[in-house]
């Protein structure tokens, strides 16, 4: 097992990329708090993880844009735990859209959730990081960090911004012995993708296959990734095998980035 009992608090655990996750993490060993905003699904997610990973596992609904709710998934697991040895600031939202008829909410959401939410998550798991004096955070980037894509500028800003604050917060870190990196995937198959999808499909008057046909030409593989593809590469920035990376970002894009 690669993280036989390592403590790893995750958010957004209730789909996608989370999910898979917090599934893998739980056959790997890990001693997990799992949190998100949607608890029925969160649940779910809880019913999914392996029966004799149960035990080990805490699920808590927290909305990452309250700073209370952040700071006191963290408390909870300061307390039960007394530590956090990977950090998986996991939870994100996407909106798509022109930008002259963007609506102000679904820019403040993007806001909110994607830029604040990573700081509040971290913000709180810093000072015990700190004392610590080792550690893994693991923030969710995107392609769209790297590339424009058509009709994501408010997203595409977002995780810029993602990637600017892992790798700074790395160099803040670095002293402390904390890793701090990104995960960047490219189009997978999760609910966000496909409500993006649904989304553009209806906007443009296409249907949705011709639409995910698009994305899955823009890797040079030729298709979606599977959360599970995304949560190995996650796996490998939480464990020692990452021992020489920080303030790096992991591109699981199926070489979108490499046209
Ligand atoms: N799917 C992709 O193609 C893709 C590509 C690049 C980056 N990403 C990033 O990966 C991460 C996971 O995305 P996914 O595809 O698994 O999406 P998803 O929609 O399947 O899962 C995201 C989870 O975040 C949770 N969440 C949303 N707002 C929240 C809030 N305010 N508080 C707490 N939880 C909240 C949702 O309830 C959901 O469970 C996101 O940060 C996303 O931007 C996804």
């Amino acid at each position: 097992m690669r993280l036989k009992d390592k403590i790893v608090v995750l958010t957004g655990a209730a789909s996608g990329i989370g999910r898979a996750t917090a599934r893998l993490f739980a056959k790997e060993g890990a001693i997990q708090v799992l949190s998100d905003n949607d608890e029925e699904n969160l649940n779910e997610t809880y019913k999914l993880i392996n029966n004799d990973a149960k035990e080990r596992t805490k699920i808590t609904v927290v909305d990452v844009r309250k700073q209370n709710e952040v700071k006191s998934m963290i408390n909870l697991a300061i307390e039960k735990y007394g530590r956090i040895d990977v950090l998986i600031v996991n939870a994100g939202v996407v909106r798509v859209g022109d930008v002259e008829t963007f609506p102000d909410s679904d820019y403040d959401l993007l806001i909110d959730v994607n830029i604040k939410g990573t700081h509040y998550t971290c913000k709180y798991a810093v000072p015990y990081f700190k004392k610590q004096g080792y550690g893994s955070i693991i923030t969710l980037a995107s392609v769209a960090a790297h590339i424009g894509q058509t009709a994501h500028a408010n997203y595409c800003s977002t995780k810029a911004a993602v990637l600017g604050y892992t790798r700074a917060l790395a160099l803040d870190l670095a002293p402390y012995n904390v890793r701090v990196n990104s995960v960047s995937p490219g189009a997978t198959d999760t609910p966000m993708l496909q409500s993006d999808v649904a989304k553009q499909a209806k906007d443009r008057g296409l249907m949705y296959e011709e639409v995910k046909r698009e994305f899955e030409e823009e890797g040079v593989m030729g298709r979606w990734a599977t959360p599970e593809e995304i949560a190995t590469g996650i796996l490998f920035l939480a464990t020692e095998e990452s021992s020489y990376m920080t303030g790096a970002d992991l591109r699981l894009d199926g070489g979108w980035t490499t046209r």
